[in-house]
């Protein structure tokens, strides 16, 4: 029974640590509650269901990376619907901030997609619609 002391130490610095992310933020008064997002621009609904998009969206853009890159192919059918098979086109024609939507959410999670170094934020262009439907990566090889 010597060892009681030590156990309730124990004890209470594990609950302290597992308890952290809930004190914590009370602490700095901030809350966990997920960031205020840009609502789309058009459509009501996403190409797929929201919660698919959600936790899915990065396998849609690489299998569209991978159906332009390498198969050469840029339409897709999603139910009576055609797209464009382009992230700043078509992604980006509804989402339309990438500062609002995109980092917003990336920087809440601590992720830094890569896509950028190369595909335009639509932001950065004045002409529009216009301009961005005709805009595509620069030439070169695809990194993957
Ligand atoms: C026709 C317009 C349209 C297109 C094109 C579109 N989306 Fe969406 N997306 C929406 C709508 C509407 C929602 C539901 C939330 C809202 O109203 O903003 C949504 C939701 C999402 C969400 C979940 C957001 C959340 O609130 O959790 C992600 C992520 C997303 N879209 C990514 C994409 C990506 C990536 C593409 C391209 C592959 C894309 N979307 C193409 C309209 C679109
Ligand atoms: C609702 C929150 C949310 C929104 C909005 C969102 N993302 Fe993401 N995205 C995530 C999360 C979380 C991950 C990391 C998922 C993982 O690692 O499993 C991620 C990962 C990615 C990845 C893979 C990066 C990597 O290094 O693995 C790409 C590409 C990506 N997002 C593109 C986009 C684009 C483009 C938009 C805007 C049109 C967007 N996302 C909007 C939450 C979001
Ligand atoms: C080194 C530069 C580079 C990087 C980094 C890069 N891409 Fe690309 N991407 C390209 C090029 C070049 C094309 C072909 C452009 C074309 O033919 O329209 C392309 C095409 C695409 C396409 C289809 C065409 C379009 O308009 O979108 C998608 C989707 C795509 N990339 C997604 C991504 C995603 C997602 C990331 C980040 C995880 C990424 N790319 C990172 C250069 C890059």
């Amino acid at each position: 029974m010597r060892d009681r002391p030590w156990i309730l130490l124990g004890l209470v610095a594990f609950l302290g640590l597992i308890t952290f992310p809930i004190w914590y933020n009370q602490a700095a008064g901030t809350t966990s509650a997920a960031p205020e997002l840009q609502k789309a621009v058009k459509g009501d609904t996403c190409i797929y269901p929201t919660d698919y998009m959600r936790a899915s969206h990065m396998d849609v853009l690489m299998r569209w990376r991978d159906e332009v890159v390498r198969n050469d192919k840029r339409l897709v059918k999603i139910g009576d619907k055609t797209y464009n098979m382009s992230l700043t086109s078509t992604c980006m024609d509804c989402h339309t901030s990438k500062a609002d939507f995109c980092d917003k959410c990336h920087n809440y999670a601590g992720v830094k997609p890569y896509c950028w170094d190369c595909h335009v934020d639509p932001a950065l262009l004045k002409g529009g619609a216009g301009e961005r439907a005709a805009l595509r990566a620069p030439g070169g090889q695809h990194v993957d």
